[in-house]
């Protein structure tokens, strides 16, 4: 190879690695709030129901099942969602941030509340109708009144995983729950907050039965003999995940009870999220730099072998 070509692959090195490190720095200083800003906030409107520092519905209760909204994990940050939110039950227990805008009482942080319950009369695409506490917590300090008093809102929302600290998979047999008839609600799904399908297996039957969605986050399984306990209950979440909870329901179980299971999905918070969506992308930027780098260095490398065959062959005195 020829000196001069050898100073040319050279330079040219030196200058691509100068360009892919200058593109490398750009990137890793490149403003975080450009991530954050993202693209996943959907309009919306909210309006609110039930007592003004209240968790929604009187009873409590609401048409997913879920009992006492008003204490953790749901501390009456909860909402009841339109059909695209509450789809059918299958939305009830996902989580939602919501933050509000255009009102001078509004904070614009996020809030997260998660879908209780069903809203029959939407004023808009995606209607959030919030419990009072949940309503007023967008607003500024002090002005959580001044906000519900302007009864219909915009809001944006995203959904965002569920995290229940400290909460395992709980199963509720519901009243009315008989040896012919069991209805089961199941709570506290860190991620999606919600199941897709619950399957049941009575006592050593060695097979799984699919359970029907009654209503809300209510399972039920209807038999013409007698069901035999224990039952364990498998859960589908929407990313098609299935865990088993072995035999979390005992043969002497009760109605109006709960059951807590030892299993959990994971949640990936939204920070942690954005995190490591923002570390790959800058991880793949990086990686396809230094790919470029190299497939450059590799084409410089093949012209000097061409050149050098060339001038070898024809051009003897270069
Ligand atoms: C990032 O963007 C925000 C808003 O556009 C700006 O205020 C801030 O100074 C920027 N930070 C950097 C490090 O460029
Ligand atoms: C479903 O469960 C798996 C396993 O825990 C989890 O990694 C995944 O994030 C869950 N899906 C959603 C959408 O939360």
């Amino acid at each position: 190879m020829s000196a001069q070509c050898k100073l040319v692959a050279l330079g040219a090195l030196i200058f691509f690695l100068l360009v892919s490190y200058g593109s490398c720095t750009r990137i890793v200083n490149f403003n975080a709030s450009h991530i954050t800003a993202d693209p996943y906030w959907v309009a919306a409107r909210a309006t609110w129901y039930g007592a003004p520092t209240g968790a929604g519905p009187y009873d409590n209760g609401g048409a997913c099942g879920f009992k006492n909204v008003n204490l953790p994990p749901f501390s009456a940050m909860t909402s009841c969602g339109n059909q695209p939110l509450f789809k059918d039950g299958k939305g009830c227990g996902s989580c939602y941030q919501i933050r509000c805008v255009n009102h001078p009482a509004c904070s614009g942080n996020p809030e997260t509340v998660m879908i209780t319950d069903m809203n029959y009369y939407p004023v808009a695409k995606y209607h959030f109708d919030l419990s009072g506490t949940a309503f007023g917590a967008m607003a500024q300090p002090g002005r959580n009144n001044e906000l519900r008093h302007a009864g219909i809102i915009d809001i944006q929302f995203r959904r965002v995983p569920c995290i229940y600290p400290g909460q395992t998979v709980t199963f509720h047999i519901e009243h009315g729950s008989n040896p012919n008839y069991l209805a089961v609600l199941v709570e506290f799904e860190d991620g999606d907050g919600d199941v897709v399908q619950v399957d049941i297996m009575e006592a050593n039957s060695g097979w799984w039965t699919p359970m029907r969605e009654s209503w809300g986050s209510i399972w039920r399984m209807d038999s013409k003999r007698r069901l035999q306990g224990p039952f364990s209950l498998r859960i589908t979440n929407e990313s098609g995940e299935r865990l088993v909870a072995y035999q979390v329901i005992p043969a002497n179980w009760a109605p109006n009870t709960y059951y807590r299971s030892n299993i959990q999905y994971e949640a990936f918070g939204s920070a942690a999220g954005q995190a490591i969506g923002f570390g790959s992308a800058v991880g793949l930027v990086i990686s396809s730099a230094a790919g470029l780098h190299t497939v450059i260095t590799g084409i410089i490398g093949l012209i000097c072998l061409v050149l050098y065959h060339l001038h070898g062959i024809e051009v003897p005195q270069f």
